[in-house]
């Protein structure tokens, strides 16, 4: 079975204790963080950016899921890139030239991702997924934390993960985000993703950041 990862999006951690939160979350067994970056314009709100990203890679060896929700993504490449991003993920609907923004990023030496709207096809990636190593599936429409789990948007983690396969690509991650707690992870996990981002059940849940991960951790294990 393909192993499954749990990213905690910091997007719902409380910033002025970014360090300490990232640190429960790796007690809990947390290894990957999902790191959003919102422009105001793409989606209508503002989030966290370069500098952030540059404190936290100063504190954590985990790996680092920069999801970029911004108009013009291509100027912003290489300074996340520096700043310390494993991985960075562009939109799809927002790329004027998605298969050279791919490109610009695995040439910077990162992971590439791209990611598609609930609104979006699958079938508008297929031309690209030879180039990345992860999709990501938005199970909410971007901008806000806490919002309901589309669940019609798993179907696409079934689809892309059947596009892979045809294509040999058994490495490709597909990721979901948005409303993934306790009830959906299972949900998303049994549709096809294998990396799943959790913000506000992670970082707002009824425990403690730890309890909450674990919870999640284990309904994913019994449900997947
Ligand atoms: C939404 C972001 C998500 C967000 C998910 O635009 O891309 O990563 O943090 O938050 P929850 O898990 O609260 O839905
Ligand atoms: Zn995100």
């Amino acid at each position: 079975m393909r192993s499954l990862t749990l990213a905690p999006s910091l997007l719902a951690a409380d910033f002025a204790r970014l360090g300490e939160e990232v640190a429960e979350c790796e007690e809990a067994g947390a290894s990957w963080f999902h790191f959003d970056v919102m422009d105001g314009h793409y989606v209508p709100n503002l989030s966290i950016g370069i500098p952030v990203l540059k404190s936290l890679r100063a504190v954590t060896r985990s790996f680092l899921d920069v999801h970029l929700m911004i108009d013009n993504p291509e100027i912003f490449l290489e300074p996340f890139a520096d700043a310390g991003a494993d991985l960075i993920t562009i939109h799809q609907e927002v790329s004027t030239h998605l298969h050279r923004d791919l490109h610009e990023i695995r040439r910077l030496g990162k992971k590439a991702g791209v990611a598609i709207n609930p609104a979006t096809s699958a079938s508008t990636i297929s031309e690209v997924l030879p180039f990345v190593d992860l999709v990501l599936i938005m199970t909410v429409n971007p901008g806000f934390g806490g919002q309901a789990f589309i669940h019609a948007a798993t179907r696409k983690a079934t689809r892309v993960r059947a596009m892979a396969d045809d294509l040999g690509l058994a490495d490709l991650h597909i990721e979901v985000d948005g409303g993934v707690g306790p009830e959906t992870a299972p949900v998303a996990a049994r549709a096809g993703a294998d990396v799943l981002v959790a913000g506000s059940s992670v970082f707002r849940g009824p425990g403690s950041i730890g309890q909450n991960y674990q919870a999640i951790w284990r309904a994913l294990e019994a449900g997947a």
